[in-house]
């Protein structure tokens, strides 16, 4: 063959495949991508352009094809199956992704389509990269059977063998119905799309024949009832360009695996900043609210934190901000929210968040204002027993530095729980208004001089009086200190300063524990 003829035969193979890809590229075609636009939902590949930086995406396994020949699928082209794999970068930093698309048959997931999702979770995994879902899919292959149920296993597989190895994010941007939504579940950070996506085990039909509730699938499994209700969503957003956009956000607080170094911002905050505004920031009345939040940003550099859960268990907070450019993990009860009180759902939420950041060797900061633990039958028969150990487990387990700040409250069992001394923070500090006690002074004296103020002439003058001494003796931070139960009164206007000292006097700590399988947390 001459030169030129080679050259023109190469060239024309080229084409071919150039044409090839870009035919699969298009995935489900103008009518369905009109469809989906229709519906205020990006396609697969239109969410991975506004994902990674400009010309990183390196895609993975664009012409892998079903193999099935059943119910009409032998005569059925999926384009790129469904699904687009591959790997980029995020503002310079490798990811990992696997985005559904739902223009190419729903974006269903067959035993192809799920394999290239395994590829590209392998890879992760090796690369020791973040990995990221973005799921709109109409769930199982129905065509295929049970390879398609063959293939969510390995998926579920993959992401428990990923897990405290590399952070993984998974977004809902459309359907997720049946065994689909464990994925998600298993992943650390679910993100959900309000008004286009929907989780739920069974969907609005099987609910009604079954158990004869009527319900939207937004009621039932949306974005807000996730966000508030179950838990399930740790950030809802407004629309497919913002998911985008906070997952990237989220992303660059997370170290790229358990063995990376934290990734560090540039925009650092002056470390002698003195936040005067918290000196006056807790309220004369002990039982009055004030904003745990306003701390909290007052403490972070430029007033930034990247809130998970908001709207879930809002009587405690979990957040990451960074001080002095390093993320920091940050767990506080909000007495907003039914005055702080630790229940089932606010020790589920610390408990997962503490235990991804010393997964990750993000450092640990409580802020504690804690009447207690919510008393009651309802929380009793939820098992506040069970869940509120998950607390004391996942504190106690953490070896990362853990500094705590005490601010107001800190009551009986909840003051332990709130990673007190003994569950090994390194450094317990609190400010002058703090109350640390086993109880309330009232109650206190209604059990410990219960016969006393039964015989005083005037019972309720004799409580009162009882209580003050009380009140003198214990809920202040003096008794406390005075055991070295706590290291330090500061003011609250210096926090900040002593934070900043101690995540640095911390930063090489290296704490072994007793060689074992692994923990066995209450579950
Ligand atoms: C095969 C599917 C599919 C599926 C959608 N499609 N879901 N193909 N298997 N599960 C195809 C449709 O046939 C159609 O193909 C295209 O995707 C677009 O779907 P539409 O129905 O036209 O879209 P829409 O009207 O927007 O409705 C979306 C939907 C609906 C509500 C998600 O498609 C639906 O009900 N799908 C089935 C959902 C389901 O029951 N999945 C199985 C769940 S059980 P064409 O060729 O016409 O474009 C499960 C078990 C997992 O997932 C267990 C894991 C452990």
């Amino acid at each position: 063959m001459s030169d030129d003829l080679q050259k023109a035969t190469t060239q024309g193979k080229i084409n071919d495949f150039q044409k090839k890809s870009l035919s699969l590229k298009l995935m489900g075609g103008e009518k369905q991508i009109a469809k989906q636009h229709e519906l205020k939902k990006l396609t697969a590949r239109e969410r991975l352009d506004l994902f990674f930086d400009k010309d990183t995406f390196q895609e993975v396994q664009l012409f892998v094809e079903h193999r099935s020949g059943l119910f009409g699928l032998d005569i059925k082209e999926i384009p790129a199956d469904g699904v687009v794999t591959g790997f980029g970068k995020v503002n310079g930093r490798v990811v990992f992704i696997a985005a559904q698309d739902f223009t190419s048959s729903g974006g269903s997931l067959g035993e192809m389509h799920a394999k290239k999702i395994w590829k590209v979770m392998d890879m992760a995994i090796a690369a020791r990269k973040p990995f990221v879902a973005l799921n709109d899919s109409g769930g199982a292959r129905i065509q295929e059977g049970v390879p398609s149920l063959e293939g969510y296993g390995g998926i579920f597989y993959r992401n428990t063998l990923a897990s405290g190895y590399i952070p993984q994010i998974t977004a809902i941007m459309g359907p997720t119905a049946g065994g689909a939504v464990y994925s998600p579940a298993l992943a650390d950070w679910v993100f959900m799309v309000k008004g286009s996506s929907y989780m739920y085990i069974t969907g609005p039909d099987v609910v009604k024949a079954v158990i004869g509730e009527e319900v939207t699938h937004d009621e039932l499994g949306g974005a807000v009832a996730h966000a508030s209700k179950s838990g399930v969503c740790h950030v809802a957003v407004d629309s497919d360009a913002d998911c985008i956009e906070k997952i990237k956000q989220l992303l660059s607080y997370l170290p790229d695996s358990c063995h990376s170094p934290l990734p560090l911002s540039d925009g650092k905050d002056n470390a002698e900043r003195i936040c005067t505004e918290l000196d006056t920031i807790i309220p004369d009345k002990s039982n009055r609210a004030y904003d745990m939040k306003k701390i909290i940003k007052s403490l972070a550099d430029n007033g930034e934190m990247f809130e998970l859960q908001e709207a879930w268990a809002q009587n405690i907070i979990v957040a990451f901000v960074r001080i002095m450019g390093k993320p920091v993990g940050v767990i506080a009860n909000n007495p907003r929210f039914a005055a702080g009180v630790l229940n089932v759902d606010a020790s589920d939420k610390a408990s997962r968040f503490i235990r991804f950041c010393d997964a990750f060797n993000i450092p640990l900061l409580t802020l504690t204002d804690v009447p207690g633990y919510m008393p009651g039958t309802h929380q009793e028969w939820a098992g506040i027993i069970r869940h509120g150990a998950k607390l004391l487990h996942a504190y106690s387990e953490a070896t990362v530095p853990k500094i705590t700040v005490i601010t107001r409250k800190a009551y009986g069992g909840a003051y332990i729980g709130m990673c007190s001394k003994q569950l090994g923070a390194d450094y317990v500090m609190a400010w002058p208004t703090a109350e640390i006690a086993v109880m309330g002074a009232e109650g206190a004296c209604n059990i410990v001089y219960r016969n006393e103020i039964a015989k005083a002439s005037d019972p309720e003058a004799k409580r009162q009086e009882l209580a003050v001494a009380y009140e003198e003796k214990f809920n202040n931070p003096y008794f406390a200190a005075s055991l070295g139960i706590i290291d330090e009164i500061i003011v609250p206007g210096e926090t900040r300063r002593r934070i900043i000292a101690l995540l640095d006097a911390l930063k090489d700590k290296a704490e072994s524990r007793i060689s074992k399988k692994h923990n066995n947390i209450p579950l």
